[in-house]
């Protein structure tokens, strides 16, 4: 079965981004893939700070990272650029941890003005990390995100279908390389 691993990078208990991520979550899961989510703000504070390479929480999620297919990489905008937290977290991951892994960047912000920090801020990140096959990304607007009675998150039409379109063509990919082809992402 293929695996995705999802990395959040929102600081926030009470996170958009979160919320988008389950409807993401959700779809590769129904399509038969397995998912594991690794938040930033479960890894201990003491680990991301003083760089522990060596600690319990960070060699598990480098052995997520390693036995993973692709990786789904979503972050909250912060001061036009993806959060620091996260920066910490991928900081602590091997210099080309995600080497023949399939990307898909996400990003929720506040302002359209920085919908290309997509572009310009986190792909440049994981492309330094060995990524050479990063689908184009989903820009998602905050306030296109609410919450419904029992504290799910509730997506506005387009950027639902958008998002749907963009976990399909990541699962497309997916499948492509695990299955049809057989062979590790290049
Ligand atoms: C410290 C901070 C800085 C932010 N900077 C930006 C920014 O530069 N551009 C932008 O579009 N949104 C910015 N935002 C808005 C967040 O990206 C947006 O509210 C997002 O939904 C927060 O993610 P979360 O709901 O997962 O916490 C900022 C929010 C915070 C808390």
């Amino acid at each position: 079965m293929a695996k995705v691993v999802i990395i959040s990078g929102s600081p926030t208990p009470t996170s958009r981004l979160h919320g988008v991520i389950d409807h993401a979550k959700a779809q590769l899961e129904q399509s038969g893939i397995q998912t594991e989510w690794i938040k930033v703000r479960d890894i201990p504070a003491e680990d991301l700070m003083y760089a522990k390479f060596d600690s319990e929480a960070i060699v598990k999620v480098n052995a997520a990272v390693a036995g993973a297919d692709a990786v789904f990489v979503a972050t909250p905008v912060y001061k036009a650029s993806y959060t620091g937290v996260l920066k910490a977290l991928l900081d602590l991951l091997p210099q080309k941890g995600l080497e023949h892994k399939i990307v898909l960047p996400l990003a929720v912000g506040g302002t359209i003005a920085h919908m290309l920090a997509i572009d310009y801020a986190l792909k440049p990140v994981l492309s330094s990390m060995g990524a050479q096959n990063i689908l184009q990304g989903v820009y998602v607007l905050d306030k296109q995100v609410t919450w419904g009675g029992n504290g799910e998150a509730i997506l506005d039409e387009e950027i639902s279908a958008r998002l749907q379109e963009s976990v399909g063509q990541f699962i497309q990919e997916i499948n492509w390389h695990t299955q049809k082809k057989g062979s590790p992402v290049t």
